[in-house]
């Protein structure tokens, strides 16, 4: 059968459509680029914030009219809002079936079975180990440049805002194996780039079930997939404030090919709301692990998430957030109003009292702060030079490429003849807008050189940053801590 899906949400959500892709493939479904020719229409949802669901609402509809047209037309709802509304969905919207995350496994039976006896059916047992580990995804739509690897699924931090734990259930570690072998397999096919992902990378814990003295933390899963190649460029997200440790800082300052880029939300710049967030940290204690960054790894870009007018949120809790942005001065942020989920948290223990207009309003404050901060960050760079990996050519021009430095900064630049898509080339920057870099390329590189540094000064740097580490391991250890 044809199968056509579409995607909305995180890009662990993108990474689970490419299982999904897998799961069908394997079986002898193909993927197809329209709903006119397919044959089954899958939609990966979000349920983050409202407006998330009440798109894929919409799309449902659209859905549903196409169904009017092609009455074997079978609809299926995956993801987050497939988890948190069951059988509504089945009830209201016209769909054959909804699947959470952990039951895409199931996927093909379900098909069948509606074709063979029409029940509609809804799948969502969440589970406490399925990790997809031994699932090759499919790539799709993709630059064959960059990808994504989930290395945990779930979350256990009860942020009392996200609908995150209820739809995706309790926290579980990849076996570190079939993630460097993912990774691996990415270089072997001619990627440049992976990212690891997770809810909470640095809560990364996987532990030999048949040896549980051998274990495998964040950094040093970091450490295994930046030894595969130094050509093979290194993120990961989401970090969280309350779990980053020093390990991780190190391991980034000791490996060229670990971008300098931390995505490190913070959501509130005052206590008072953190607490009520349940984020488990304080504004002092954010601003000591910025500190922490900036010392390890001085160049580092720092990125962050806000959320404005949550329960209670008053004129001077905004005002806080306000300064500790100015205070860091992220790069670049993602910025939120404040969606009540059902069943949170909040949505039991507070009020959602911070009128509409005035959310509206501490928004676009935010926003405007940031878009000065993003572009004084950006007039910083004027004047040097980056290692650059193209990702493809700019949506204005087909003369001009796209990719990004080291600090997940976009930066745009001429082709020039012998340089494609997948090569590492020297960009030097000569202008800027809040939002990109806008370069000259410098020096085609055929071969990766490990940045500007020479080889025997990365060694030394290295050997000093490993015995910094060691150090803090050993002081970690001796307080019972992994
Ligand atoms: N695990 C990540 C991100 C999860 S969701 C983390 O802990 O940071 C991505 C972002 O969506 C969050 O960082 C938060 O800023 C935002 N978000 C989550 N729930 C929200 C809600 N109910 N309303 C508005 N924004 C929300
Ligand atoms: Fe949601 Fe918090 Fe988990 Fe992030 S860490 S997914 S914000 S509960
Ligand atoms: Fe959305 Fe689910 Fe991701 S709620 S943000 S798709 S984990």
């Amino acid at each position: 059968m044809k199968i056509y899906i579409e995607t909305y949400g995180c890009q662990m959500n993108i990474n689970d459509t490419e299982v999904v892709a897998s799961i069908l493939c394997k079986v002898g479904h193909t993927i197809c680029k329209s709903i006119e020719e397919a044959d089954v229409i899958l939609v990966n949802t979000c349920s983050v914030r409202d407006n998330a669901e009440q798109r894929v609402l919409g799309r449902l509809d659209v859905f549903a009219l196409q169904k009017k047209k092609n009455k074997n037309l079978i609809v299926g709802v995956l993801g987050c809002m497939a988890q948190r509304l069951k059988e509504d969905l089945l009830n209201n919207k016209n769909v054959d079936f909804t699947v959470g995350p952990d039951s895409y496994r199931e996927l093909p039976e379900i098909i069948a079975s509606r074709l063979e006896s029409g029940y509609k059916k809804t799948e969502t047992i969440l589970s406490l180990k399925e990790t997809y580990s031994d699932i090759e995804p499919v790539r799709m739509d993709s630059n064959h440049v960059s990808a994504f690897i989930s290395i945990t699924r779930g979350c256990n931090n009860m942020c009392s805002y996200c609908i995150v734990p209820f739809t995706r259930g309790r926290e579980r570690s990849r076996d570190p194996k079939s993630i460097v072998r993912e990774a691996e397999y990415l270089f072997a096919k001619g990627y440049k780039e992976v990212t690891l992902l997770g809810q909470n990378v640095d809560s990364y814990f996987w532990a030999n079930p048949d040896n549980p003295t051998e274990s495998v933390n964040f950094f040093q899963l970091l450490e295994l997939v930046a030894l595969i190649d130094p050509t093979l460029r290194v993120r990961f997200q989401t970090s969280h404030p309350k779990d980053i440790r020093k390990g991780v800082l190190y391991t980034m300052a000791m490996y060229p090919n670990i971008c300098k880029h931390i995505h490190l939300p913070v959501q509130s710049g005052s206590n008072a709301q953190l607490e009520k967030m349940n984020r488990k940290y304080t504004r002092e204690d954010y601003l000591k692990k910025i500190a922490d960054i900036r010392e390890i790894i001085p160049n580092c870009a720092i990125s962050t998430d806000i959320i404005a007018g949550f329960c209670d949120e008053t004129e001077e809790d905004h005002k806080e957030t306000l300064s500790l942005m100015e205070e860091v001065k992220f790069d670049s942020a993602f910025m939120f109003q404040y969606s009540e989920r059902p069943n949170t948290l909040a949505a039991r223990k507070y009020s959602d009292n911070v009128p509409l207009e005035e959310k509206t309003k501490r928004l676009n404050e935010i926003i405007a702060l940031q878009n000065k901060l993003s572009l004084e960050s950006n007039q910083k760079d004027i004047g040097k030079i980056f290692e650059v990996l193209i990702e493809g050519t700019s949506k204005r021009s087909d003369k001009q490429l796209i990719g990004r430095n080291t600090n997940n900064k976009m930066c745009v630049f001429d082709a020039a003849d012998g340089v494609k898509v997948g090569d590492y080339v020297f960009v030097k920057i000569n202008n800027c807008t809040s939002a990109t870099l806008i370069g000259d390329i410098q020096e085609v590189k055929k071969t990766h050189h490990l940045h500007i540094k020479s080889i025997s000064e990365i060694k030394n740097d290295i050997k000093e940053l490993k015995r910094k580490r060691d150090e803090w391991l050993k002081k970690r250890e001796s307080e019972g801590k992994h």
